[in-house]
């Protein structure tokens, strides 16, 4: 049966680690000049909504490197703008390529093109989520700090997608996650009380970013106003002043831990560019990790199909 992965929690535990496990190993084999070419005669389209940098070319390029083809597509040249239903739009796909990969708004809308599409869909970021991001930070975590093994995670500011992905990763891998997000802006509320039922005082909200980042391994930020936010960017300056990592908060938090970013950064908003630019933030490297995790990824869903 065909798999998706539309969040975090589609995956379980081993399934997480196996695909780390297996991106730390295609990360060597490309080094190497040893990668399989495992998607030879597929094709993977994408679909994306939104702008993208990292997501689009590292998809596109895991495709490539694995030896078969990427198809990329937006809103405007198909006829999603004019309104041809999703639920359409899936089945003709899956006549013609191997696995969709999805940027979007409305996070239903990558559950109807999974549902509808018999071949695999994945989540290259919604409003909602963005799995793909997160457990690529989760092997650039490991890759830095030898484990994943008593860790503790503080997400500084937007209570976003990329938040609400960190709040899945912590209830499948079960290690400590501290958010710190101005009044009115944290993550799902659903999600929040899932994780309060499940957590066990694991996944907590901090008002305080200080006391956040004093027992972390990792901070974590991302952009005040996500794709689609943007005229709301001047009222959320104003909230999130408290909310930015810079110096001072990194001296809270302490020495070994180290600062990621899924980009793009404003610098002088939610990060300063002191920070992001020294040598406590590896975020050129977090960004590398898209691209084996996906390799991974593909790999596992329609390449050897292993894990
Ligand atoms: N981090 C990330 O998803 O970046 P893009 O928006 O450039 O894809
Ligand atoms: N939260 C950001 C992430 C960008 C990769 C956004 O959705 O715009």
């Amino acid at each position: 049966m065909k798999r998706d992965l539309l969040s975090i929690l589609d995956l379980s535990t081993g399934e997480i680690l196996g695909l780390i496990a297996k991106a730390e190993k295609m990360k060597a084999e490309l080094a190497a000049g040893a990668l399989p070419k495992s998607l030879e005669g597929k094709i993977v389209g994408l679909i994306f909504l939104k702008p993208s940098t990292r997501t689009r070319i590292s998809f596109e390029a895991a495709v490539s490197r694995l030896g078969g083809q990427p198809i990329f597509m937006t809103g405007q040249d198909t006829q999603i703008s004019r309104h041809e239903p999703l639920s359409d739009m899936a089945r003709v796909l899956a006549r013609y390529i191997d696995a969709i990969v999805v940027r979007t708004f409305a996070h239903s809308d990558v559950e109807e093109l999974a549902k509808f599409a018999s071949v695999p869909v994945i989540n290259a970021l919604t409003d909602y989520s963005h799995p793909c991001q997160v457990i690529a930070d989760l092997m650039t975590i490991r890759e830095k700090r030898g484990s994943l093994e008593n860790l503790t995670v503080a997400w500084i500011g937007d209570g976003n997608n990329v938040a609400n992905s960190w709040i899945n990763a912590a209830l499948r891998l079960g290690f400590s996650l501290n958010l710190a997000c101005p009044p009115g802006y944290e993550p799902d509320s659903q999600l929040r009380e899932r994780a309060a039922r499940e957590a066990n005082g694991r996944i907590r909200l901090i008002a305080d970013p200080d006391e956040a980042v004093s027992h972390a391994d990792v901070l974590y930020t991302d952009v005040w106003a996500s794709m689609g936010r943007e005229d709301e960017a001047k009222v959320r300056k104003e909230a999130f002043q408290r909310y930015q990592i810079n110096s001072r908060l990194l001296s809270c938090a302490p020495p070994h831990a180290i600062v990621l970013h899924c980009l793009p950064a404003h610098r002088g908003e939610e990060i300063t560019a002191e920070v992001l630019e020294s040598p406590r933030a590896p975020v050129f490297d977090q960004a590398e990790n898209r691209l084996h995790l996906q390799m991974a990824l593909l790999d596992w869903l329609i390449g050897s199909q292993k894990l």
